[in-house]
């Protein structure tokens, strides 16, 4: 290879890498907790949040969600301190990431990319159902009719096969919670259009897209935004 190939190959797989001190991920160790939600699982593989899963606090998650996605306060700190009452570590004030399995807390009946309680293990990433998911996202972005129809369908096919399937009120509101989070956090505060391939590496890798363009929202992302987007994926639904 001619000296200017080489330097040309060099400088582009240096700014390929992380830059900015952007947290590098690594893959969990087998002793390290794990949650059913991808972006906790997330921070915690890139150190937002502690890598081991263990003793984490509101603090914590107010400060990590900042840091990572510009995650307002006012929108972590609802879910944060139900997280919280499902705490094992023997501190109320902190849980470690795999309290949060325990079902009709947070944990609900058809996640998106995880199977129901009734079968066993309703928080390690299935790619089945996943993939059968993900069938609705067919563009390079993502549509509130294609998130909301993603969404509807999961909780049909969810109900036609698990017995004990059961959803409360609350719980088909956070889970339009959880879409309107990956609609705004990886697409448009306003618009939706979540990236396709930016929320395929959320859930399958449990790694942030930096590598690929992602970078977190320069505004904050608040309590209403969410709202407003929960509002947007209703309509469409
Ligand atoms: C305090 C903050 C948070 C807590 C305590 C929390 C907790 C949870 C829990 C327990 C679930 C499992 C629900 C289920 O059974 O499907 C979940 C799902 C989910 N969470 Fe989080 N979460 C938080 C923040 C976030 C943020 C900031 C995002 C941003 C993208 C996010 C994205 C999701 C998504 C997309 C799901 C659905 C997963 C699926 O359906 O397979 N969460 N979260």
């Amino acid at each position: 290879m001619q000296l200017k190939y080489l330097l040309f190959a060099i400088v582009s797989a240096v700014s390929a890498l992380p830059s900015e001190n952007f947290p590098i991920w690594l893959p969990p160790n087998p002793t390290d907790r794990r949650s059913p939600c991808p972006m906790l699982n997330t921070l915690a593989n890139h150190g937002f949040l502690p890598r081991n899963g263990v003793n984490v606090s509101l603090d914590d998650l107010v400060n990590g969600l900042s840091e990572s996605i510009n995650l307002a306060a006012d929108a972590t700190i609802t879910p944060g301190e139900i997280a919280l009452t499902t705490s094992t570590t023997g501190n109320a004030s902190t849980f470690n990431l795999d309290d949060l399995d325990k079902h009709h807390i947070l944990e609900h009946d058809a996640s998106l990319s995880r199977n129901d309680f009734y079968f066993g293990d309703d928080h390690t990433f299935n790619s089945t159902i996943w993939d059968h998911t993900a069938t609705y996202f067919t563009g390079p972005t993502i549509s509130f009719t294609e998130a909301a129809a993603a969404r509807s369908n999961r909780i049909a096919r969810a109900a036609a096969v698990n017995p004990q399937f059961n959803m409360t009120a609350t719980e088909h509101t956070n889970s339009y919670f959880e879409s309107a989070l990956y609609m705004g956090v990886f697409g448009n505060l306003t618009t939706g259009n979540a990236v396709t391939n930016w929320v395929e590496i959320l859930f399958r890798q449990e790694r942030l897209p930096y590598l690929e363009g992602w970078r977190k929202s320069t505004e904050e992302i608040t309590f209403d935004d969410l709202v407003y987007l929960v509002d947007q994926l209703t309509a469409a639904t």
